[in-house]
């Protein structure tokens, strides 16, 4: 890295503290845990990154709760994420995509005031071929009283009452992307350092779409509105101008949110009628859809499940699936329509 007199260099400690300025009251715990997770992102990525050279490829031969078989990595990433945050004292209950129940403090520990949801490894079915995988994290207030253990209402709670959410994608580079609702803020792991420095400030979604991102083998499982829907992302059809939208899917939520992200477009993934794990969608709603429709939002996008708007959702249990469309704001809105106007009015 290169410095002159006009470079300023912000780390995340520095960055998350503030932050913390535009909160008067804040105690400080949730600067720390917003550390404690860039410290996980690290531990992580250092071994995500020799992937090839240790023990850590492929599957432990168990499933999860969602049927789908689980990674070494997927395991080793979730047990980091526990490890480092049940004895803070600044969580009441924690919530995993690989956990089937709410995953309490253990009672040796204080509970603090926050409410932690994570998806410890998204796209980890990618991880064998060298394609980016994330980690996502989601931070409620807690709804029961302070002192006591957290339960499953703590975990249930719409996206719209997030205070907090960010993913940490290992890629070509180690980036950490979170807002506290002041924006989203993406840093780059420098590795020498050992330190994420502020690369990204106040992302905006691109005003123009670029790319639509989807997987287009699903196209005789959708519904008429979905795939009308497609078709204009594809062709146009009404706009006065061409889309001009380019196809890129990479398979990891989280790679191909930071894609469209930076570079403008939108994600879907729609409900699909062959599967009957996915008539509702795949993506769960409180470890991928909500937190990242909280950044979507921050950045000026937007977030729906073809009907309503993802952060409205009241969650009814803790693995809730839902289709999802998320990154450019009158994209994710012409697919309320579309699904509106080809598929009724819904339930
Ligand atoms: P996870 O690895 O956390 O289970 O998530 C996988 C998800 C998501 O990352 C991706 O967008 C989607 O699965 C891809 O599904 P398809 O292979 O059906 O396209
Ligand atoms: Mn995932
Ligand atoms: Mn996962």
């Amino acid at each position: 890295m290169t410095l002159n007199n006009t470079t300023q260099i912000t780390t995340i400690e520095r960055h998350i503290l503030d932050q913390q300025h535009h909160y008067p009251d804040a105690s400080g715990a949730l600067t720390n845990l917003l550390y404690d997770l860039a410290l996980c992102g690290k531990i992580i990525a250092s071994k995500v990154i020799q992937a090839g050279l240790m023990d850590v490829l492929g599957k432990t031969g168990g499933e999860n709760v969602q049927g789908e078989e689980v990674q070494k990595l997927d395991e080793f990433a979730d047990e980091t994420i526990y490890k480092l945050n049940d004895h803070t004292g600044r969580l009441a209950v924690m919530g995993s995509e690989e956990r089937p129940d709410i995953i309490p403090i253990p009672p040796k520990y204080k509970t603090g005031k926050y409410v932690l949801l994570y998806d410890p490894l998204d796209g980890s079915s990618n991880i064998d071929v060298n394609v980016s995988v994330g980690s996502i994290f989601a931070i409620y207030r807690r709804k029961t009283p302070e002192g006591s253990p957290g339960t499953l209402a703590d975990c249930l709670q719409p996206g719209k009452e997030l205070i907090a959410a960010g993913y940490i994608i290992y890629g070509s580079s180690t980036m950490l992307v979170y807002s506290t609702g002041n924006g989203v803020h993406g840093f780059t792991l420098n590795r020498m350092l050992g330190e994420f420095l502020l690369s990204h400030p106040d992302i905006k979604m691109p005003a123009k779409p670029k790319f639509y991102s989807v997987n287009q083998a699903y196209e005789p499982f959708w519904s008429p509105g979905v795939l009308r829907y497609v078709r204009y992302l594809q062709t146009g059809e009404g706009e006065p101008e061409k889309l001009g939208l380019s196809l890129r899917y990479i398979g990891s939520l989280v790679a191909d949110f930071h894609r469209n992200l930076l570079g403008g477009g939108l994600f879907c993934y729609p409900a699909d009628r062959k599967d009957p794990k996915k008539t509702g969608g795949k993506l769960r709603l409180l470890y991928e859809a909500a937190p990242l429709a909280y950044l979507a939002e921050q950045a000026g996008g937007y977030a729906t499940d073809g009907r309503q708007r993802i952060l409205d959702i009241e969650p009814t249990s803790l693995h809730q699936r839902v289709p999802l469309f998320i990154g450019d704001k009158n994209l994710c809105l012409k697919a309320e329509q579309y699904i509106k106007k080809f598929d009724g009015p819904g339930a």
